[in-house]
């Protein structure tokens, strides 16, 4: 039995030298050590042995079976380190290919213009406030001085989702809810979605954005009005725009005005943006209505106020040169790359 012992020895010395891959080793483990090797073999038939013989046997069995698990897994450690090392540098980067482009994602044009006019008036001296975009009747239309069946109303084709609760159609929203839940001075400005019944077409849209400004003090007047819509004009567009005010009719605001800027195009000399006009309309105005200032729990005796309105995708249009305002909401990306990342 010893030089049965040896023999395998001697087998596996010579299997193992020429084991120069995990999956031989494997292999290995099975033969020698597996439950059909002959390690196996050689313990059961150790049984047969005579019983003073029995426990030297038994140890070089032993010592057989240890020995070649140690060179086994021994082997297997280097063996994984080598075939990992040539796995690495068969994957070598060639830095010479050119790379490739990664896709950047930017602002909406719609937000970028959103921020930059939220962070100017902020600078102002504003604060931002916001308004639900599904709600009621009543601060849509009533609380601004527009009583039921009020022609008015026709100013803004409305989607109703009932009697009482509508798509808002404005962001003058906002204005008697700042009066219910803040004391003058108030200083607020309110960006955020609109919707409108309209027909869409390359200029009107059913959805759009807009920012509401809000001022009540003591003796705000009209100059400040004027002089702070002027400001902000300028900061947004540049330093020496000219800002032009015409009466215009809303039922909020007494009196009420349109806002033009001179044309961005030709800065006033007329071309076809500004229809030849040398001025383009950007926003609505106006001193806040007594009686919307008393429906707001505000005395009118007491304090007075200041609102506009501006309209975000129209200004972006005017900017940028964009002829239909159906763009906004296409989500073409070939449109939106072309705005750089603000
Ligand atoms: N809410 C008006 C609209 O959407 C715009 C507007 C006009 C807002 C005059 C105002 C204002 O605050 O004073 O047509």
């Amino acid at each position: 039995m010893q030089t049965h012992i040896e023999t395998i020895q001697k087998e596996f010395e010579e299997d193992f030298k020429n084991c120069f891959s995990s999956a031989t080793l494997e292999s290995l483990k099975i033969k020698y050590l597996g439950k059909k090797g002959p390690i196996q073999d050689l313990m059961k038939g150790l049984k047969e042995a005579s019983g003073e013989d029995r426990p030297k046997l038994g140890k070089s069995i032993n010592d057989l079976k240890v020995s070649i698990e140690a060179k086994l897994t021994e082997l297997g450690r280097s063996l994984i380190a080598r075939e990992e090392q040539q796995k690495l540098l068969a994957e070598k980067i060639d830095e010479t290919l050119p790379g490739k482009k990664r896709f950047q994602g930017r602002k909406h044009p719609v937000n970028g213009t959103l921020d930059e006019i939220i962070n100017i008036l902020i600078a102002m001296g504003f604060t931002v406030e916001q308004g639900p975009d599904i709600d009621t009747d009543y601060y849509n239309f009533e609380v601004l001085n527009f009583p039921p069946e009020h022609p008015a109303r026709d100013m803004q084709d409305t989607f109703y989702i009932n009697k009482e609760v509508l798509l808002r159609t404005h962001t003058s929203n906002i204005q008697a809810r700042v009066m219910e839940s803040q004391k003058p001075p108030i200083r607020i400005i309110a960006p955020g979605k609109c919707f409108r019944n309209e027909a869409v077409t390359s200029r009107s849209h059913v959805f759009f954005h807009q920012v509401e400004a809000v001022y009540i003090d003591k003796n705000v007047s009209f100059s400040d009005l004027m002089g702070t819509l002027t400001d902000f004009m300028q900061k947004l567009f540049y330093k020496d725009i000219k800002v032009r005010f015409w009466p215009n009719y809303f039922p909020f605001v007494e009196p009420g005005l349109q806002v033009d800027i001179h044309c961005l195009n030709c800065k006033g000399s007329g071309c076809t943006l500004c229809k030849h006009t040398g001025w383009l309309e950007v926003a609505g105005a106006g001193m806040i209505h007594p009686e919307v200032l008393k429906n707001g729990g505000i005395d009118p005796e007491e304090y007075s106020g200041f609102a506009w309105g501006l309209g975000i995708e129209r200004l972006v249009m005017l900017k940028n040169g964009i002829k239909d305002i159906r763009l906004f909401t296409e989500n073409d990306i070939r449109f939106l790359n072309q705005f750089s990342a603000i």
